[in-house]
């Protein structure tokens, strides 16, 4: 039988099987992932602080670093120099995942050196188990330009990271003389090596601008926001330009920590929305000591597109049933974005307001996620219809990712300077997924049987795929994905091309990102949606692989994003 179906119809809105999900607990983390990264079909990268955790390294010492295996659902502890806690990073174009800054504190075993201007190197790593997959340091010689913690780490068109901000110490607001208002690269960029370029508007952003919430459009520019203030970088003239407030006085980053996305950019104009939802709408200038765990977080979401159009429009609201704060968003390979963890009232950090007591700053944590529905229209897209309750509370430390398998790793939870196992909310090891429908009952599901492991920018590519006739009801979808670095209710780098296809019989043909703005080239994803039920994920290298930086690749687009 021959099965032709044209994009056209592939992007337009059909109804689809709604999914119902199930919380399923297993294993523990023996370190907080306080960082999650998916790494490969089997393994989660875990990174934590050097203090405190039960996993012990070889040589007995406490790990702060781990492997996380989906199939035996234990750790492996990973050796580190640099403490590792509230770093950023990204996967660049040769498939290495970099992690930057961290805390200063020096580690038992390992010579002095200061977390905040680390840079660990991890892989690629292809062994299923992760054996010899080390984290590489050489902090006398490769190393950050100034002291970061809390920073944003983004993977840019040439393929290298951009280093966003930070604090230089740990603190509730980031201002005055320990705000790290700059930006710098890795690899540094010619002329650049040693030195950072300061930003006004993360000076503006004061004191709730930890984390920036970063994004690359297609037009090779970087939205940025911080605290309720959003603006357009131009990495080549070093040019920032501000866009629309976001409404209602809701502030987003650390430590009024929301969450953001980049929603799907579907060909052809690739045309960017970024999602907004949770935070705070305090008033940042009260003395920390005047907020209260008992503040309520916003219930907003609210969006806006990056086109000439869209900025004059400005910012669109929606609201969530529920008030919502540390909050992840995880883009599924549907399109849609589950919103998961958190609390209901309070902020980020660690016990500092009037009435934390040596607890969390936050309180009612949120135990039932929520799904935005990317595709429905305005009022409808909100819904915790098939979401299950949890029992496990995911306040501050916590974080969940995507996995390769098609689920949601959901860990960690640690509102305290240290491992405290009391506390109304404890550090918390135990790790849940949050499995769809189809995993839980073995449904099904598209199988993707061969694809290539590497694919140029604009160039064609043949998958083998096994379809359920059952659900080739409608068009396919086939998502290129990066997960993301999760932190902190942050989820760097986290993006979905929807790819222009073919499918005959069993042979997908696939057509690449046209160029690297469309997708920094990096690692991918590939995952086949049929009827809102999605296959694993296959890996693939989108681009030549080589160290960044790279050269511009694949054709021009009419660019319609700012
Ligand atoms: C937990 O994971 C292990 C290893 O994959 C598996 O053997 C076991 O059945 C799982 N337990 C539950 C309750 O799912
Ligand atoms: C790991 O490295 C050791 C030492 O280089 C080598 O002998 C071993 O074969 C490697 N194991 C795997 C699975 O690659
Ligand atoms: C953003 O915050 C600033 C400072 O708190 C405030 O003056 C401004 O009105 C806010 N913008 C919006 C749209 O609420
Ligand atoms: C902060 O709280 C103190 C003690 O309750 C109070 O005296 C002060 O007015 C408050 N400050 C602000 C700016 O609200
Ligand atoms: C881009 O891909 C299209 C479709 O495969 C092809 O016709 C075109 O020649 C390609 N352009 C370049 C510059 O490779
Ligand atoms: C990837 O690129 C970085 C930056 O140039 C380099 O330090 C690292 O060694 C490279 N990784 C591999 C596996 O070649």
């Amino acid at each position: 039988m021959l099965r032709l179906v044209p994009l056209a119809l592939s992007l337009a809105a059909l109804a689809t099987n709604a999914l119902e999900w199930t919380f399923v607990q297993n294993g523990t983390s023996g370190v907080i992932p306080v960082e999650l990264i998916t790494i490969s079909p089997t393994l989660m990268l875990l990174y934590d602080r050097a203090d405190g955790n039960p996993l012990l390294l070889p040589s007995g010492e406490k790990a702060w670093a781990a492997l996380w295996n989906l199939e035996t659902n234990t750790p492996t502890p990973l050796s580190s120099i640099t403490d590792t806690f509230c770093a950023g990073g990204a996967f660049i174009s040769n498939g290495t995942l970099v992690s930057v800054a961290g805390q200063p504190l020096e580690t038992p075993g390992q010579p002095p050196a200061d977390g905040r201007m680390g840079i660990r190197l991890f892989g690629p790593c292809t062994s299923p188990t992760g054996v010899n997959c080390t984290v590489f340091e050489d902090p006398e010689n490769i190393h950050l330009a100034v002291t970061r913690w809390y920073p944003t780490g983004l993977r840019i068109p040439d393929g290298s990271l951009m280093i966003i901000g930070g604090s230089n110490t740990n603190t509730f607001y980031n201002t005055g003389p320990i705000a790290e208002d700059s930006i710098e690269f890795f690899p540094s960029r010619p002329g650049e090596e040693g030195s950072v370029r300061p930003s006004q508007f993360l000076l503006d952003a004061e004191p709730v601008n930890m984390f920036p919430r970063s994004f690359v459009l297609p037009s090779g520019r970087v939205f940025v926001i911080a605290n309720n203030i959003s603006m357009l970088y131009d990495i080549e003239t070093d040019t920032e330009t501000r866009l629309p407030d976001i409404p209602n006085g809701v502030r987003i980053a650390n430590p009024f920590d929301g969450t953001a996305q980049l929603l799907p950019l579907s060909p052809p104009l690739y045309e960017p929305t970024v999602l907004v939802c949770g935070g705070s709408a305090a008033d940042d200038t009260l003395p920390v000591t005047n907020l209260s765990t008992q503040d309520p977080a916003t219930n907003q979401c609210s969006r806006i597109t990056l086109t000439p159009a869209g900025v004059a429009k400005g910012w669109e609201v929606e609201l969530m049933p529920e008030t919502r704060i540390l909050m992840e968003s995880v883009m599924l390979p549907t399109g849609d974005v589950l919103l998961i963890n958190g609390a209901q009232t309070g902020y980020s950090g660690y016990p500092s307001v009037s009435d934390a007591d040596g607890m969390s700053n936050a309180d009612h944590p949120a135990l039932r996620p929520i799904l935005y529905q990317t595709e429905m229209p305005a009022g409808q897209r909100i819904t915790q219809d098939g979401l299950p309750t949890t029992e496990i509370p995911r306040m501050y430390h916590s974080s969940a990712s995507l996995t390769a398998k098609g689920n949601v790793m959901v860990s960690g939870s640690n509102p305290q300077p240290a491992v405290v196992l009391t506390s109304e909310f404890p550090t918390e090891f135990r790790v849940e997924y949050l499995n769809p429908d189809f995993i839980t009952n073995g449904f099904p599901r598209p199988v993707v049987v061969s694809a290539p492991t590497k694919i140029l920018f604009n160039q064609s590519a043949t998958l083998k795929v096994d379809i359920p006739q059952s659900l080739l009801r409608g068009p396919i979808k086939v998502s290129l994905m990066d997960m993301g670095y999760v932190t902190h209710a942050q989820h760097a780098n986290s993006r979905l091309v929807f790819l222009e296809h073919v499918l005959v019989g069993n042979t997908l043909q696939i057509t690449a990102p046209p160029n690297n703005n469309v997708y920094p080239p990096g690692p991918a994803w590939i995952f086949v949606v049929a009827d809102g039920v999605y296959s694993e994920g296959v890996l693939v290298m989108v681009g030549d692989g080589g160290n960044p930086p790279r050269p511009a690749q694949g054709v021009k687009i009419p660019v319609t994003s700012i």
